[in-house]
């Protein structure tokens, strides 16, 4: 089993003892662990081309590391997204790989892949970084399995002598139960093999997904040679009648608005 850790922190700390802290639930028996920490690898900031949305990211100018972290991802078995808050928002080493891989948004690789996002902040943030997390990961086909929110200053020990809120033993014995949980449910996903019934959240982001091959070219082959543009998400699951008829709603007042949204350029 290939798990990897994708850390957008600057520095070895909070974040990674989350991730430590993950790893030592998994255990090491047919487990490698690769840890990619983006503060070591160059990757240009995104040039603003369009040229990996309008016709291939193989045509990116940037000629950077990038491609080796996207092939990690891509051989990934699980997948552990940790990152900081800095500025209500994540670091910029990781903002500046998920504007480079914006394409992910538009033709999805890693559909299917459990993912656990780590979120360490000193309290404030965290909801919008967890949420913008969601959506990256989600928008890029992962299964995500759940958002692991730490504190740092209420959860980690060491901490207590400079800050306001304080460690809570409380708060770290609630958090590390939680991280055990979540732990385990990402291992037991991982070694099931069985593909996750999307929630209405899922079937939500596929339908908006789908959208974009209405304008782009290289968008709408990769989804048809996917099957995609029929379906009712990325892989065939059980789905109850319920989630079909949103599903094909959403579908249908998404095309509707497409053919608006084109008119009224073409009139203008
Ligand atoms: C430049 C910078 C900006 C930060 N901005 C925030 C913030 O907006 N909200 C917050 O709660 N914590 C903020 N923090 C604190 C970190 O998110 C927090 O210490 C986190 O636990 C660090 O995790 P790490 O050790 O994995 O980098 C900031 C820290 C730095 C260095």
């Amino acid at each position: 089993m290939n798990i990897v850790v994708l850390s957008g922190s600057p520095r070895k700390k909070d974040s990674l003892n989350v991730c430590k802290e993950i790893e030592a639930r998994l255990g090491t028996e047919n487990i490698n662990y690769d840890y990619i920490f983006l503060k070591d690898y160059k990757i240009e900031d995104c040039r603003g081309c369009g040229l990996c949305f309008k016709k291939s990211e193989r045509l990116c100018p940037c000629k950077d590391d990038l491609s080796l972290i996207r092939e990690k991802l891509i051989a990934a078995d699980g997948i552990v997204f940790a990152t900081p808050v800095y500025a209500y928002q994540v670091p910029a080493p990781l903002k500046r790989i998920i504007d480079r891989m914006s394409f992910l948004f538009h033709r999805q690789e890693l559909v299917g892949v459990p993912a656990i996002i780590v979120v360490t902040s000193d309290g404030g943030g965290h909801k919008q970084v967890s949420k913008y997390m969601k959506m990256t990961v989600t928008g890029w086909g992962c299964n995500l399995i759940d958002t692991i929110n730490i504190i740092s200053p209420m959860y980690f020990e060491d901490k207590k002598e400079n800050s306001a809120w304080g460690y809570d033993e409380y708060y770290h014995n609630k958090m590390t139960t939680r991280i055990k949980k979540i732990t385990d449910r990402f291992k037991e996903v991982i070694e099931s093999e069985v593909r996750k019934i999307p929630s209405f959240y899922e079937i939500f982001m596929f339908n908006c997904l789908r959208s974009k091959t209405f304008t782009s070219q290289a968008d709408y082959d990769f989804w048809n040679d996917k099957g995609w543009l029929e379906s009712y998400y990325f892989y065939d699951t059980k789905l109850n009648p319920l989630k079909k008829i949103f599903g094909t709603i959403l579908r249908a007042l998404i095309e509707l608005a497409g053919r608006r949204l084109k008119n009224k350029i073409c009139q203008s």
